[in-house]
C-alpha cells in the first residue's frame, strides 16, 4: 500500500510539474482524485486492512490528498498569473507617451509655418515672436514710414482704441529683434499680421507672414539670393528657379521682389500665375541705413538684408489650394485633408 501511495505521489509530481495548460490539469485532478481515480480507488482498498494500519495509511492518504489538491490550485493559480502577464505585455503601453490628437489635425498653415522654422533653425536662424496689437513707431516711423507716407495707404490698418494698432506686417520685430541684439545675428518672425482690406480669394483680413532679417559685416545680394532660394527649393522639395524684380518698400535699398517658378503649371502659364509662369512671393532687400540707425546699428560698419512675405501663398501653392478664405472657413472637408 505505501509503495503504492509513493509511486502515486511521485507521478503526480511528474505530471503536475510537466501541465502547461488548466485542461491538462483538471486531468491530473480526476485521475487522481475522481470517482475512479488512483488515489480514489486506493482509498476502496483500505477495506481489507487491520484497523490500526486503516487509521495509519487513512492519515496518510489524506495527508497526501490534501497535498495534491494544494498543489493543483496552486498550479492553476500560476497559469492564470502567467497568462495575464502575457496579455499585459502584448496590451503594453506607454502612459507618458504624448496623446496622439483624437480628432481634428494640424492646420496646413501651422504645417508649413513649423516647416519653415525648422529649415531656417537648421540655418542658424533665431525664431522670434512679437506682438499681434503693436505701436505706430515699430510698425511704421521706424521702418521709415513717416506719417505722411503714401506707403501707409497701402496697409489699410486696423487702429484700436488704446491707439495702438493691429500689426500689418512682421516687420515690426525687426525693430524688436535689433533692439535686444549685438551683430552678427540672424532672425526669422513668423507670425499673424491683420489688414483692414474686402476679401477675395487672393485677399484675407488676417492672414501669416514670415519676417527675415540677417544683419553681419559684408552682407551682399548674392546672400540674399542664395537663402531664400535654398528656402523656397526646400519647401517644395526640389530646386526651384526664383528671380529678383526692382521693387520699393521703405525699409530696404535698394527692394526686391522675389518671385519663383509657378510650380502648378511648371512656368508654362496658368490662371494660378496669371500666365506669367511666375509667382510674385515676398518682399526683400537690403536694409535701409535709416532703419539700422533706428535699431542702434551702425550702417557703415554692419549690412543686412531683410524679406519677409505671406505664408498662405506658399501653402496655397503647395497644396494646390485655389482659394485663401479656405483657410479660416472652418469647413473640416478643407481641413481634414492635411
Ligand atoms: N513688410 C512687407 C509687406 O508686408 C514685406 C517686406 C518687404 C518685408 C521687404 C521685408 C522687406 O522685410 O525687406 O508688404
Amino acid at each position: 500500500m505505501r509503495e503504492k501511495l509513493e509511486l502515486l505521489t511521485k507521478e503526480f509530481d511528474e505530471m503536475i510539474n510537466a501541465a502547461l495548460k488548466k485542461e491538462e490539469i483538471e486531468n491530473i485532478r480526476i485521475n487522481i482524485l475522481g470517482k475512479k481515480g488512483t488515489l480514489t480507488s486506493l482509498m476502496k482498498d483500505m477495506r481489507d486492512l487491520s484497523v490500526d494500519m486503516k487509521k495509519e495509511v487513512g492519515q496518510l492518504i489524506n495527508e497526501i490528498k490534501k497535498d495534491i489538491e494544494k498543489r493543483i490550485s496552486e498550479k492553476i493559480e500560476f497559469i492564470k498569473n502567467e497568462e495575464i502577464n502575457l496579455k499585459l505585455q502584448n496590451e503594453w503601453e506607454d502612459i507618458s507617451w504624448p496623446a496622439e490628437p483624437v480628432q481634428g489635425t494640424i492646420h496646413p498653415v501651422s504645417i508649413v509655418r513649423k516647416e519653415l522654422e525648422e529649415l531656417f533653425s537648421s540655418m542658424g536662424f533665431e525664431i522670434l515672436d512679437g506682438p499681434e496689437m503693436e505701436n505706430e513707431y515699430n510698425n511704421f516711423n521706424a521702418l521709415n514710414i513717416p506719417d505722411d507716407h503714401p506707403a501707409r495707404d497701402t496697409q489699410d490698418t486696423f487702429w484700436l482704441r488704446n491707439g495702438m494698432l493691429l500689426r500689418t506686417h512682421t516687420s515690426p520685430v525687426q525693430i524688436r529683434g535689433m533692439a535686444g541684439r549685438k551683430p552678427p545675428f540672424k532672425f526669422i518672425a513668423p507670425g499673424k499680421t491683420y489688414r483692414n482690406e474686402a476679401t477675395d480669394a487672393c485677399h484675407e483680413h488676417t492672414f501669416h507672414q514670415i519676417e527675415g532679417m540677417v544683419v553681419d559685416k559684408g552682407i551682399s545680394i548674392a546672400n540674399l539670393i542664395y537663402t531664400l532660394k535654398v528656402i523656397v527649393s526646400n519647401i517644395f522639395g526640389k530646386e526651384v528657379e526664383v528671380r529678383l524684380r526692382p521693387s520699393y518698400f521703405p525699409f530696404v535699398e535698394p527692394g526686391f521682389e522675389l518671385d519663383f517658378r509657378c510650380q502648378i503649371c511648371g512656368g508654362t502659364g496658368c490662371p494660378v500665375c496669371k500666365q506669367t509662369g511666375w509667382i510674385e512671393y515676398l518682399g526683400c532687400g537690403m536694409i535701409h541705413p535709416e532703419v539700422l540707425k533706428n535699431g542702434g546699428i551702425d550702417s557703415r560698419e554692419f549690412q543686412g538684408f531683410a524679406f519677409g512675405g505671406g505664408v498662405e501663398r506658399l501653402v496655397m501653392m503647395k497644396y494646390g489650394i485655389n482659394d485663401i478664405r479656405h483657410f479660416h472657413g472652418g469647413d473640416l472637408r478643407f481641413l481634414k485633408q492635411f
